[in-house]
């Protein structure tokens, strides 16, 4: 069987899925995620889908040429609205927005269930993705950084019911991050310093409140230090 070969990004966020598990990919578009995972022989199968009919069928002509179609459903349809059924025990959502994400799984109270985990990956916002889960009563379990043409965040997360407070600096850049550093951290660490400097700066120009970004230099700033003097 052919295997397609996926991007770096795709490939760190395949490494967590379960060995023999029924998944889903959610907002698919070219499936090469799902292929790729049972080709290898990772997965058993599942469903993809997207809300978009062109990725649909772009999912449904990939599946084919790569002779999984057998394996996989193929939806379209908004979120996870429909996927139950199909009872996926990894349920990968990934390259959308962090709150569309957050919206997503709100959507879906059958994800809480026992056996289920997410897989996601933001494009944007993962300080909001990792304050819904959270305080939804998700815990996340694994943490992941990917350094490609910029630094993906992938969060492994299942419902355990015990709702969790994170602050601001851990909802940015997640605590499994923190708590075993890696380059991707510290390159993080750093374009963010830079980035939330020019916009107090922009904002010291127009008089808005740049607290947020205070704090998260100043937590930056206290976390390179206590890690240079280990
Ligand atoms: C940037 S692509 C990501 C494709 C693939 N998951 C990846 O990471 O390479 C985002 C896909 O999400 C789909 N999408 C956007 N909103 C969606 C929703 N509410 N439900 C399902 N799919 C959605 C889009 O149509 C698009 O195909």
């Amino acid at each position: 069987m052919n295997v397609p070969k996926i991007s770096k990004r795709l490939l760190a966020a395949a490494s967590l899925a379960k060995e023999g598990a029924r998944i889903a990919d959610v907002g698919t578009d070219h499936a090469y995620l799902p292929i790729y995972l049972y080709a290898t022989g990772r997965v058993s199968g599942g469903v993809v889908s997207d809300i978009n009919q062109g990725p649909v069928e772009r999912a449904r002509a990939n599946l084919c040429d790569y002779s999984a179609q057998s394996a996989f459903v193929a939806l379209q349809t908004d979120g996870l609205s429909g996927i139950e059924k199909y009872a996926p025990e990894d349920i990968f959502i990934l390259g959308m927005g962090g709150e569309l994400i957050a919206r997503i799984i709100n959507d879906a109270p059958w994800v809480r269930r026992e056996g289920v985990r997410l897989i996601l990956q933001p494009m944007t916002h993962p300080e909001l993705l990792r304050e819904y889960l959270s305080r939804e009563g998700f815990e996340i379990s694994r943490e992941l950084l990917v350094s490609e043409d910029k630094i993906y965040h992938i969060i492994c997360a299942e419902y355990s019911g015990e709702p969790t407070e994170l602050d601001h600096f851990e909802a940015l850049f997640g605590k499994g991050n923190l708590n075993a550093p890696s380059e991707e951290l510290y390159a993080l660490l750093e374009r963010t310093r830079e980035i939330y400097s020019q916009r107090i700066a922009g904002k010291s120009l127009s008089g808005a409140d740049s607290d947020y970004e205070n704090e998260i230099i100043a937590k930056i700033d206290e976390f390179m230090k206590k890690e240079t003097s280990k």
